[in-house]
Parts: C-alpha cells; sequence; structure tokens
C-alpha cells in the first residue's frame, strides 16, 4: 500500500484522484503528511499564477432572497434579519471606492431577489463596465434562464458564481427543499459555461449528510466541468435555520480539499474564502498556504455588511474588508505573496 506521501506525488503528477486516495487523504491528521500536501499544493498554483494573488470586490447587494435552502441564513423565512437592498447609484458607489482601491473585477452578490428585474441587472452592470471598461463584473445572482443569462453576458457581465453545493442527487435534495433541483442547479452553470461566461462553482466542506462518498462526487464533478473558478468553504451553522445545531465543517478538512483541488487544476482560481477567515483567524493566509490565489475583500458599504449573514459570525473586519487593503497587502507580504492590480483572469 501506497504511503501518503507517494500519494499526493501520484496524484500531483497524474492531476487525478480515486476515492480510496482521496479517503486516505482526507483521514490522514499526520502535521507533515498535511504540510507536505499544501507544499506541493504551492508549487502548482506558483507554476501558473507564481506569487501572486488576485482581488476581487464583493458588492452583497441585496439579502432578500425567495428560496428557502436549509443551510443559508439568508433564506426566505429566516427569523430576525433586516433586509437591505443596495440602488443602483449605492452600487456604483462601491465600484467607485474600489477602482481607488486598485479593485478591477467587482462581484455583484446577493439573494435570488426578483426586485433586481433582468431590466435591472444589465443597466447595473452596464453602468460599471460603461464607467470602467478594463474592470471584469462577476454576477452571483443564483439560478435563472438561459434568456436571463443571456441577457447579462450582452450587457457586459464577465463571469458568474454558482456554487454547485453538492454534486450527489440524495445530498442535494437533503439541504434544500422540494422547490430546489440538482437537475436545474447542473442546466444552469452547463448554460452558463456555453454562453461564455468565465464560470465558478464551488461547494461547502462539512455541510450535514457530506461523505467521503460526496466529497468524491464534487471533486470528479469539477475534474469533468472543468469550472475556471471553484469556491469551498467550511459549513457554518446559521441560528436562524433548520441546520442551526449541527457540526460546522473544519478548517482542516476545507484546506485539504483545497489543496486536492489545486494539484488536480492548477489552472483553476480558488479563493480563500470569507467562511475559512471566519472559522480561523489565519484561515486565509492558511487557504493560500494550502493553494488558493484568489481573496475577495468585501466592498459593501459598512452599514449592510453585518446583515448579509449567510452564517453565524462572519468575519467582516480587517482584511476582510476592502478599505483594509494594505492590512491584507502586509498579510499576504508576511507569507511571501503579493497582490495583483488587474482583472485577474483565468490563465489558459
Ligand atoms: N455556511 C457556509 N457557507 C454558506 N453558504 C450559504 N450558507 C452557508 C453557511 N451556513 C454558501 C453557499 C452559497 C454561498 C453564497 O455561500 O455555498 O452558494
Amino acid at each position: 500500500m501506497d504511503t501518503v506521501y507517494e500519494i499526493i506525488d501520484c496524484i500531483a503528477e497524474n492531476q487525478a484522484i480515486d476515492a480510496e486516495q482521496l479517503d486516505i487523504l482526507l483521514k490522514n491528521n499526520d502535521r507533515e503528511a498535511c504540510e507536505y500536501l499544501y507544499e506541493k499544493a504551492r508549487t502548482a498554483a506558483g507554476s501558473v499564477y507564481k506569487n501572486k494573488i488576485y482581488i476581487r470586490g464583493l458588492i452583497e447587494f441585496t439579502n432578500y432572497c425567495k428560496n428557502e435552502c436549509y443551510y443559508c441564513g439568508i433564506r426566505k423565512s429566516s427569523p430576525g434579519i433586516q433586509r437591505y437592498r443596495l440602488s443602483k447609484d449605492e452600487i456604483l458607489c462601491c465600484v467607485e471606492k474600489g477602482y481607488m482601491l486598485g479593485f478591477r473585477t467587482f462581484v455583484l452578490q446577493g439573494g435570488e431577489d426578483v426586485f433586481y428585474d433582468d431590466k435591472k441587472i444589465c443597466d447595473i452592470v452596464y453602468s460599471i463596465k460603461e464607467r470602467h471598461s478594463d474592470c471584469a463584473v462577476t454576477l452571483s445572482i443564483g439560478e435563472k434562464s438561459y434568456a436571463s443569462y443571456r441577457m447579462y453576458f450582452d450587457a457586459g457581465a464577465d463571469r458568474y458564481l454558482l456554487r454547485h453545493e453538492t454534486a450527489d442527487e440524495k445530498h442535494y435534495k437533503k439541504l434544500h427543499p422540494d422547490a430546489l433541483s440538482y437537475s436545474n442547479r447542473m442546466r444552469c452553470l452547463y448554460d452558463l459555461k456555453e454562453i461564455g461566461y468565465q464560470t465558478g462553482c464551488g461547494f461547502m466542506v462539512g455541510s450535514p449528510y457530506q461523505t467521503t462518498d460526496t466529497l468524491f462526487k464534487d471533486i470528479s464533478f469539477i475534474c469533468e466541468f472543468k469550472p475556471h473558478m471553484a469556491g469551498i468553504g467550511p459549513f457554518i451553522p446559521h441560528k436562524g435555520t433548520p441546520f442551526a445545531k449541527e457540526n460546522a465543517g473544519t478548517m482542516d478538512m476545507t484546506l485539504k480539499l483545497v489543496a486536492v483541488l489545486r494539484l488536480l487544476r492548477p489552472h483553476m482560481l480558488i479563493p480563500a474564502t470569507t467562511a475559512l477567515a471566519t472559522v480561523n483567524p489565519e484561515g486565509r493566509k492558511k487557504g493560500i498556504l494550502a493553494g488558493a490565489n484568489v481573496v475577495m475583500p468585501n466592498l459593501s458599504p459598512q452599514g449592510v455588511r453585518d446583515k448579509y449573514t449567510l452564517y453565524d459570525n462572519k468575519a467582516y473586519e480587517e482584511s476582510e474588508a476592502a478599505e483594509h487593503i494594505a492590512f491584507l497587502a502586509e498579510e499576504l507580504k508576511s507569507i511571501g505573496y503579493e497582490i495583483e492590480i488587474s482583472r485577474g483572469d483565468y490563465i489558459i
């Protein structure tokens, strides 16, 4: 039987993994072997992106949502949430602030809020691109029709993030009510890619009912779908959801999966997520040291940041906040990395 080290070498060399290898890696808690995995992942990231970290300014423009995902703190029936929507002017204001700070990608993220119809979304996207043609606009606003995705793309949207959440249909049903289906989620992702978006999928680590088997399906899906980006972060329970009493995912498990994904897909954009920074103050740095190459600081107005609560105790201070970009730069420098001021496109 191969040692953990041999398995890591084998995955790195072949850019492929089987279920048994994944199982062994996820069960391994030997520090040195984990460090070896992370080091290999850093080398893979460095071979494409050197020591550069891409930044994206995240604008959480609405916390209204028509869906009832069991894990999500902004689900429709979540009690005690103060709902907000940003106007077009407020969004453009966030963009201006971000542009001055050096951001060249803006991610518009929100719940599935019917208030923003296609016309409003297109107008916002168009207005950003009109002011800053050197910037990329990413949308992360959930499941839409092919026609809507097409319209946003034609208005200038460059990228779209839609986590697949889990690539196991039975698991999907345990995380979502009947109104949401695995097949529509997948349909959306394939539509986005076909239209020409740089497309991101992803999943939570440690979500209820997740197993090594479902994780293997997530990884296999990513290898087959070949997204430009994959966002993974630990599941963190939110008090107003059916999963309030479930356990959170761990940093270590997330780091192992970030590293495995990096070995399998050296070119893929992988963020060190806010959820990772929330479960551990060192999470962001450790994510990068395990092969992540993107960070998405928050550009939303101060007054709404604590209302976009997908999970409890969300980190929104220091390096999570866009205005503290100098702090983030220092943090990255301390581990040998630099922020890159550019759109930060996928390198082919
Ligand atoms: N914990 C961690 N991540 C969450 N998300 C939603 N709720 C939670 C939670 N409780 C993630 C989902 C979603 C993304 C925007 O945030 O994966 O796609």
